[in-house]
């Protein structure tokens, strides 16, 4: 989830044609601007992280945050080291990066708060307003439907539907190669399983195909960043309403009738919000929002883990062959999920991706001040409605203390040379608690993890195991991270990697 606050200022990111009107509003953003200036004009106490307002009065460094989040963070822990507070669109931003530190941020549930950002988000990308305790009560109901015994049945559902879909893209007989870009094979096959496993299965309704819910989606998607920040230009914000619109349409019949094909979750999930007394504008709304949550992430990191594979041939050897081993062990009748219970290798590869492509801010709220001890002794004064961001992607997953050459895909990175699960990883000399974190931590990581986890393994060893899969170019190199994106979760290419694949059946 992203730091910065954007406030609601106009300033187009492509500057286009000067209109009166824009220069008025411009007049106007500027007037504003220094007045804020002057109300807010802050200096640094001595125990205080350093300050770095920036150049340019209220927006602060806001521009080159959004841009590229990451080079941006970067630059400001060379020059302040660990932990730094910057302005940005009028809000103070404490950002913190040293892992040995992060549990301090992560523990204290009384000062820094999460639910209270999460609503701003909330209400900026779905205009959707719920009551405080909405938040702890939804939460609680999936980590009873998604953790323990009842990721079993939702384990089979997701991979029959991805066994139907994949069919469908890939039928049996199709002889000749089928080009197709990985991110939007891998998204949209995991998008429409997962729709379907947890929204609903209206197959039977055209209209509610997850085809479609999924191509409104990635549009939807696309404009989230900006809908986040509060960027979106004119043009974009009517595009934005009618996405929605059509979205809401779309999901209005999730959850509702017993026999919609929605999963326990969801139909628990409309009851608690009929309860909590929301109209149904709301509960779309909220629907659409899990809808998010549930779905956004899943489908980038399979395309990273497959093309990471694809363009490492050692990678995707030994994750073939872990697979082949499990498919000889045991009698096929016995569910795939049943049978894919223990993969080191295929644990790792993930965990690799995930550290190259899992970049989300933890972000937290500051409710009251706060003295922040860090690992290496220091103490720094946090100051109340500042906000605190953790930014795990720089350090531990790209940080080359850490991991030696943190650029490079590395398979086995996570694995010990006897084959276990390694989990021993240093920094100063020091083990570290998180030397990754794709999901999170605390009582706020990931709940759908597991289910993610299971999901994505079946995915891939349903492609690998069953179909012919290579990159169209044998020497294609994996595409660019699209920069803006850093702070919103699983990160996604700028372009797409060009894969073709067939049935392994046909001749
Ligand atoms: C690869 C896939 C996924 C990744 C990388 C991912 C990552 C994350 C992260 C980083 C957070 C924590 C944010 C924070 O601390 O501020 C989070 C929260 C959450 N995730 Fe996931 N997630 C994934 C898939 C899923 C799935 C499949 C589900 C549900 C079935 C899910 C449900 C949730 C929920 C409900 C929360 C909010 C927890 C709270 O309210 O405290 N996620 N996820
Ligand atoms: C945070 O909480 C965990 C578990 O509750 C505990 O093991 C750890 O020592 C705590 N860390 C700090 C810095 O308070
Ligand atoms: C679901 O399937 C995965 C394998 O894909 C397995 O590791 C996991 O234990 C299964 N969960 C349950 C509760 O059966
Ligand atoms: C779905 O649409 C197709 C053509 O667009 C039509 O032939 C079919 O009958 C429709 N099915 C349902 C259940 O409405
Ligand atoms: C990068 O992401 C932003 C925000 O999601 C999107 O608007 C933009 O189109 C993406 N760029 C490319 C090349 O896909
Ligand atoms: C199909 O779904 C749309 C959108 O929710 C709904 O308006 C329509 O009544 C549904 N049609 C049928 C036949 O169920």
């Amino acid at each position: 989830m992203p730091c910065e606050d954007w406030g609601d200022s106009r300033v187009s990111e492509d500057g286009h044609i000067f209109t009166p009107e824009m220069i008025f509003t411009i007049f106007l953003l500027v007037q504003t601007a220094l007045l804020y200036f002057i109300l807010t004009h802050r200096s640094r106490s001595k125990r205080e992280p350093p300050l770095d307002k920036g150049l340019i009065p209220w927006l602060g460094h806001a521009l080159e945050f959004g841009k590229d989040a990451s080079k941006f963070l970067n630059r400001m822990k060379l020059k302040h080291g660990n932990i730094f507070t910057v302005r940005a669109a009028g809000r103070y931003v404490t950002v913190l990066l040293d892992p040995h530190s992060y549990d301090a941020v992560i523990n204290d549930t009384d000062c820094l708060d999460f639910t209270r950002y999460a609503q701003v988000l909330m209400d900026r990308i779905f205009n959707l307003r719920l009551p405080d305790h909405h938040m702890d009560k939804a939460k609680d109901m999936m980590k009873k439907q998604f953790m323990g015994m009842n990721v079993a049945s939702l384990n089979n559902t997701v991979s029959r539907h991805l066994q139907a879909l994949v069919k469908a893209e890939i039928p049996q007989n199709q002889k000749d190669w089928k080009e197709h870009g990985l991110f939007d094979f891998s998204y949209s096959l995991l998008f429409k399983a997962g729709y379907l496993t947890l929204f609903g299965g209206e197959q039977n309704n055209n209209s509610s195909d997850p085809s479609f819910v999924y191509e409104e989606y990635k549009k939807f998607d696309g404009l989230l960043t900006k809908m986040a920040r509060g960027t979106l230009n004119r043009e974009e914000k009517r595009t934005t309403q009618r996405v929605q619109k059509r979205l809401l349409e779309l999901l209005a019949p999730a959850g509702l009738a017993e026999d919609s094909g929605s999963s326990p979750w969801l139909h628990s999930y409309r009851r608690l919000l009929q309860e909590e007394g929301a109209d149904e504008d709301t509960q779309g709304k909220a629907i659409l929002m899990q809808v998010w949550a549930t779905q956004g992430n899943v489908g980038p990191a399979a395309f990273w883990l497959l093309g990471y594979l694809l363009t490492n041939p050692a990678a995707l050897s030994a994750v073939k062959k872990e697979f082949s081993q499990i498919s000889q062990m045991e009698p096929s009748e016995t569910p795939l999920s049943d049978r894919l219970m223990n993969t080191p290798v295929f644990g790792s590869a993930l965990e690799e991706a995930l550290r190259l492509s899992a970049a989300p801010f933890i972000t937290r709220e500051v409710l009251q001040e706060k003295t922040l001890h860090m690992a290496d002794g220091q103490e720094y004064l946090l100051r109340k409605g500042d906000r605190m961001c953790l930014f795990p992607f720089i350090s531990p997953q790209m940080d080359p203390e850490i991991y030696h050459e943190p650029q490079k895909y590395k398979y086995d990175r996570f694995l010990n040379e006897d084959g276990s699960v390694k989990k021993d990883f240093y920094k100063a000399g020091r083990r570290l608690k998180y030397y990754t974190m794709p999901w999170g931590a605390g009582t706020n990581g990931c709940v759908g993890k597991q289910f993610a986890i299971n999901t994505i393994r079946q995915f891939v060893y349903m492609v690998l195991m069953n179909y012919d899969l290579e990159l169209c170019d044998p020497n294609a190199q994996m595409p660019e991270v699209n920069a803006s994106r850093y702070g919103f979760g699983m990160l996604q290419p700028e372009s797409d990697l060009l894969v073709r694949y067939k049935s392994r059946n046909a001749h």
